[in-house]
């Protein structure tokens, strides 16, 4: 097959700008609005299950959305020993995913009022979440039929709250559709939408042994990816928790079980003298600003060229102004909150040391209560300043002589991270010399620098941020499927 044209379209989401359109949703989703929704291991063994809590709204934490049954460490590894293998044809295993993704879809007012209340998502994001899990789901079915079926096995998959359907999703469809058994374990702030994911794929036929759910936190993780029956695992998240996942895997799972890590990024932007001013800001807002910052491929440094930078800050400042944040569930909230307290409280003292430095140069307004953290401006010196991903709404801001174009360009490789990287320029030339010398494992050019869309913008980093290979591209499901060297019969 010709490996850039999948068999099939990407899902076509919502037209957020068509007034019937959002009154309809508007109505399905109201049916929502005092919903309380419950999650609970979903497994092929009678353990029971550990403690059960309440899930509560970020953005209001007076808004209980259910409840969680934890998994606990002993029950992952009774759920390791039940897995077994999704043992039917590729193509079956396509119509089953393919099913999923149409459940998907019908269930969207659903799914919008979980990932508005339990992760904080506003509209755009909800609707471009949903997107993703749905062309994940039909992109790895499509892919699924391609190549020879050999899984793996038994694959643990492990995600971040930040996209908790979308890469949830894509990390299971693609284990599934090339047959393995998959053990879930969802980010402990979002088990709810994980959750509702498993009963769609349930209903649409994945099997209990093949699926498994294991709410919990990390040590939950731990238990899995340290479990003797596990044959690889798949994890996005934290570069420190890729690193401790790593070292498990070498002290107790067989030699040669892949681990596909997808991490953090501390991602730059270059704004020169010849961008269009109006379209960079733009690419700005929504690269640094949307999902509450909340994105591994986020704008966290931007540079800007010396000659234009205080009208082109004063832009963006205003820009900054105009930004709403407030409550993800009304249709006019460009931000919402940050995860949870642990999260606001983090970026908070990092803000404030800012501040007490006299570096913060904009700052929005946010509602009082609630996990909020203001958008805001920072001036430094360059990307050598920030010792660590600041995972929000805060971008960082620095200015260069054009004669210092390849100092940053050697700053930002120097963080040892390379996820995402925004060029702003109208010089061919210089597109060509900067795009071959960023270490980044997605660029975009006169654009924003998030967002990357399923098949078309497969996605994924390198150094610190990545293992490879890339989510949503050709060559993700090998690393799902066993190689001559891995089969037991090799
Ligand atoms: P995290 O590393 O804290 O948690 C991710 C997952 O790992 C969670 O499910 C958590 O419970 C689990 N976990 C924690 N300790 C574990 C252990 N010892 N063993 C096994 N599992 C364990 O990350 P997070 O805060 O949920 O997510 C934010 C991070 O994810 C950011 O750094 C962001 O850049 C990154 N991210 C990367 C991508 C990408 O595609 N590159 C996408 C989204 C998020
Ligand atoms: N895939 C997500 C993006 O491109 C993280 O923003």
């Amino acid at each position: 097959p010709d490996l850039f044209q999948p068999e099939r379209p990407n899902s076509q989401g919502l037209d957020l700008r068509h007034r019937p359109t959002i009154t309809a949703l508007d109505k399905a989703r109201g049916a929502f609005r005092d919903t309380s929704w419950s999650a609970a291991p979903m497994v092929g063994t009678d353990l029971t299950a550990g403690q059960t809590e309440g899930v509560f709204n970020p953005a209001d934490p007076s808004d209980k959305v259910g409840e969680v049954t934890w998994a606990t460490a002993d029950l992952a590894r009774a759920a390791a020993e039940a897995a077994h293998p999704w043992d039917v044809s590729p193509a079956e295993r396509a119509r089953i995913l393919n099913a999923a993704a149409d459940l998907y879809e019908a269930h969207q007012a659903e799914i919008f009022a979980i990932l508005h209340r339990e992760a904080g998502k506003n509209m755009l994001d909800a609707v471009a979440e949903l997107r993703e899990a749905v062309d994940f789901l039909r992109y790895y079915a499509a892919r699924g039929q391609d190549g020879t079926d050999t899984p793996l096995g038994t694959m643990v998959c492990i995600s971040p709250w930040n996209f908790p359907l979308a890469i949830f999703t894509g990390q299971i469809s693609a284990a599934l559709a090339a047959g393995n058994a998959v053990l879930a374990k969802p980010a402990e702030q979002t088990p709810l939408i994980s959750a509702l994911a498993c009963r769609l794929l349930a209903q649409a036929g994945v099997p209990s042994t093949a699926l498994q759910l294991l709410p919990g936190a990390g040590d939950v993780g731990a238990a899995l990816t340290s479990a003797p029956q596990v044959d690889g695992v798949a994890f996005t998240g934290s570069t420190e928790t890729a690193q401790l996942i790593h070292r498990s895997m070498a002290a107790n799972l067989a030699p040669g079980a892949p681990l596909i890590a997808e991490t953090g990024g501390l991602n730059a932007m270059i704004v020169d003298s010849t961008a269009l001013p109006e379209q960079a800001v733009q690419a700005i807002i929504e690269s640094a600003f949307q999902s509450a910052g909340q994105r591994c491929s986020a704008l966290r440094c931007l540079y800007v060229q010396e000659d234009v930078a205080e009208g082109f800050l004063e832009m963006l400042k205003g820009a900054m102004q105009t930004l709403v944040v407030g409550n993800p569930w009304d249709a006019a909230t460009d931000v919402g909150p940050v995860i949870d307290l642990e999260a606001q409280n983090g970026i908070l003292d990092h803000v404030t040391q800012a501040s007490r430095e006299g570096r913060v140069l904009q700052q929005v307004a946010v509602p009082a209560t609630g996990h909020f953290v203001p958008p805001t401006l920072i001036r430094v010196n360059g990307i050598a300043d920030m010792e660590r991903e600041i995972f929000g709404p805060v971008l960082h801001v620095a200015t260069f002589k054009a004669r210092e174009l390849d100092k940053v360009i050697d700053a930002i490789n120097a963080t040892g991270y390379g996820l995402t990287f925004g060029l702003m320029t109208r010089i061919d030339d210089r597109v060509q010399h900067v795009t071959t010398r960023v270490a980044a494992g997605n660029i975009y050019v006169n654009r924003n620098q998030i967002g990357a869309i399923v098949g078309s913008q497969p996605f994924g980093g390198e150094g610190l941020s990545g293992t490879g290979p890339k989510a949503g591209g050709p060559l993700y499901l090998e690393r799902f499927r066993a190689h001559p060297a891995q089969r037991s019969d090799a």
